[in-house]
């Protein structure tokens, strides 16, 4: 199915740039300079390439026929799972932007504190949420649309993924990831670490 294809490949972008959240969490905690600009830069990965770009996808184009057309475990799946899920990690993005605004005029413990809180609370999350989407969510959408159904979720993906290519969208967030990455390095969530 093309679209999961696409999605979950942006689910392994957002993976590697929640390593990342982790591991400037941690250097903060280890005493280096919180600097809020990067912190920021969590905000419009979160808002615009997690959320605008990669769950704009899934409730416009997937999991509205998933909720309508698969029954009441569709309708579970969906609208008290995962759109639940959407809705807290936008929460916790809130919370951070919230914290930074109050460390930019107090530099305070508690606001550190909060910050690294709205960070990791968004990060921890998503990295659980992405795992359900895998290997419960999106198997389920491809064993029961028709194809038919799959094929119009397709068409919809696929220019979707046209337009904002060619406003350069996915090379913007890429490339952020790439230069966070390099500066801060990556942590695994501790799941992977338990699994390994
Ligand atoms: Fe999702
Ligand atoms: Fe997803």
């Amino acid at each position: 199915m093309y679209c999961t294809d696409i999605m979950i490949k942006e689910h392994d972008n957002i993976l590697q740039f929640l390593k990342v959240v982790r591991s400037m969490c941690c250097k903060v905690l280890e005493g280096e300079e919180l600097i809020p600009e990067d912190f920021r830069n969590i905000i419009d990965f979160a808002r615009n390439y997690s959320d605008r770009h990669h769950h704009g996808k899934e409730e416009k184009f997937l999991f509205n026929e998933m909720e309508s057309r698969l029954g009441p475990i569709g309708e579970n799946l969906i609208r008290h799972g995962m759109l639940v899920e959407h809705e807290m990690c936008r929460a916790h993005i809130l919370d951070l932007e919230n914290a930074l605004a109050l460390w930019k005029k107090e530099q305070k413990t508690i606001y550190k504190m909060d910050i690294l809180e709205g960070a990791m609370g968004y990060a921890t999350l998503l990295t659980r949420h992405i795992t359900k989407e895998n290997a419960v969510v999106y198997p389920f959408a491809e064993r029961q649309l028709s194809s038919e159904v799959i094929e119009i979720v397709d068409k919809k993906v696929s220019d979707y993924e046209n337009e904002t290519e060619e406003r350069g969208v996915q090379k913007h967030y890429l490339d952020m990831i790439a230069s966070m990455r390099e500066r801060y390095g990556e942590i695994e969530d501790q799941h992977d670490i338990i699994n390994q």
